[in-house]
């Protein structure tokens, strides 16, 4: 299939509002603009004022062709409304650099200058781009105003580790202009077409702990990584995603409603209240048996120094159970399989033993792919073609080439519309 989003299919006629705060890497800025420019993109801007201290807006709008703004009182049509027209004239508006001090006044709710009374007029889809000194980005006012603008869906795109201007090492570099402009390209055009929607999802992420006592659980290493991020992509193009997770460290993903649970029981329980729906994605990394007799009171060390005697009971297969059921079988069930050896060959067994339309399999024990890692190393298979290896990407890429193959199959399968409502109906 096609790539969905190539620059060369972006939509004419498109604005991106740029938001240009105070920092060293304002200047990148200036190629993004070209880059889209290219593209057809209309790209107005707004400068702050410590924006200005590092580019000035005659470089911007001579490499633009577009006007550039800075200050909240000099619109020319005021009488206008001007700051609330920038946000209504544009499609996506983009915060890059974000400084701590934008950051914090976005979270806050200020408007004080025209960058922040803008943001807080905004009714259109809101990209962030941080980029500031290490200690200043994992500061926990950083985090906790970053988390503020994530819960209320502005998309946030992590900035890089390496050596930032001060001479500092840690996380906190603007991603470079090409990284940039793929993931703010995908999010321009998915502001006009939005394939899955109209569809419903559901995904399983996480371990599942399983009780010993009340103070101990079984449980295994998996971070939820994978499964959030294809939660959060197939939020991304539009379906209306549940995501039933296992204990994690992540947050949920914007317009992901997340259901929390423990046990690989509770998990069943809650996938199967949730259907009917039309994608099903298992990622999560269940436990094959649960504790029989889980003991109400906390075990003791006894005097004899013997270990307790745990014995166990399998645990459901829930992709199986889902996959087969008889009534609600989502359209399109896709399981994953960590394999610690002959990964091809044991995933295509488990892909047709479970009932899956589509699996990926990872290896799990070499050196790049640990639990918890950003990457995956990943083959796909389908009962009807041959796997292919993905390579070693980001998690959240391989969620993208995922969501990819789903619509696709739902293209092939269901004559999903472009316009963006699919023609099936959810049972009821
Ligand atoms: O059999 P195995 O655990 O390798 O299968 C992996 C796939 O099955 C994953 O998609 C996982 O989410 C799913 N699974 C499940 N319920 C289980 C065990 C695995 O849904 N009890």
């Amino acid at each position: 299939m096609a790539n969905v989003f190539t620059s060369t299919d972006n939509p004419q006629h498109k604005t991106i509002l740029f938001i240009i705060s105070g920092g060293v890497s304002a200047y990148r800025v200036l190629d993004l603009i070209r880059t889209f420019k290219k593209d057809g993109v209309y790209c107005p801007a707004i400068l702050t004022k410590g924006a200005q201290e590092f580019i000035t807006p005659l470089s911007v709008s001579a490499l633009s062709g577009a006007p550039v703004y800075t200050d909240l009182f000099s619109l020319k049509d005021e009488q206008e409304m001007g700051h609330i027209r920038l946000s209504r004239e544009a499609d996506l508006i983009v915060i890059v650099p974000a400084s701590a001090d934008m950051i914090a006044r976005t979270a806050h709710g200020m408007a004080d200058d025209l960058a922040s009374a803008v943001l807080l007029a905004a009714d259109k889809p809101v990209i962030c781009c941080p980029a500031m000194n290490p200690q200043m980005w994992t500061n926990a006012a950083t985090q906790e105003n970053i988390a503020t603008l994530s819960r209320r869906g502005i998309d946030i795109i992590q900035p890089d580790h390496g050596e930032v201007a001060c001479g500092e090492t840690g996380q906190g570099r603007l991603p470079s202009v090409e990284a940039l402009y793929k993931t703010i390209n995908k999010s321009l055009n998915l502001t006009q077409h939005k394939p899955l929607s109209g569809y419903k999802a559901l995904v399983t992420a996480g371990p599942t702990y399983e009780k010993i006592d009340p103070v101990r659980f079984i449980g295994n290493r998996s971070s939820g990584k994978q499964g959030y991020a294809i939660a959060a992509a197939l939020a991304q193009y539009g379906a209306d995603v549940t995501l039933v997770s296992g204990p994690t460290a992540i947050p949920c993903p914007q317009n992901v409603k997340r259901v929390d649970l423990e046990s690989a029981t509770d998990m069943l329980s809650a996938v199967e209240q949730n259907l009917p729906c039309d994608i099903a994605v298992f990622t999560a990394a269940v436990c094959d048996w649960r504790v029989s007799d889980v003991s109400e009171k906390k075990l003791k060390k006894r005097d004899d120094h013997t270990p307790p005697h745990i014995t166990f009971s399998e645990n459901p297969d829930i992709l199986k159970t889902i996959a087969t059921h008889k009534t609600k079988r989502p359209r399109l069930v896709i399981g994953f399989a960590a394999e610690t050896d002959n990964i091809q060959e044991h995933a295509q067994e488990k892909l047709i033993r479970k009932g899956c339309d589509m699996l990926i399999a990872n290896q799990v024990g070499h050196d790049k792919c640990t639990f918890g890692n950003d990457h995956n190393d990943v083959y796909f298979l389908t009962p009807d073609t041959d796997s292919e290896n993905w390579g070693y990407k980001p998690k959240h890429e391989i969620a993208d080439m995922l969501v990819c193959k789903v619509i696709e199959h739902l293209e092939k399968h269901e004559a999903i519309n472009h316009t963006g409502a699919n023609i099936t109906k959810l049972e009821a």
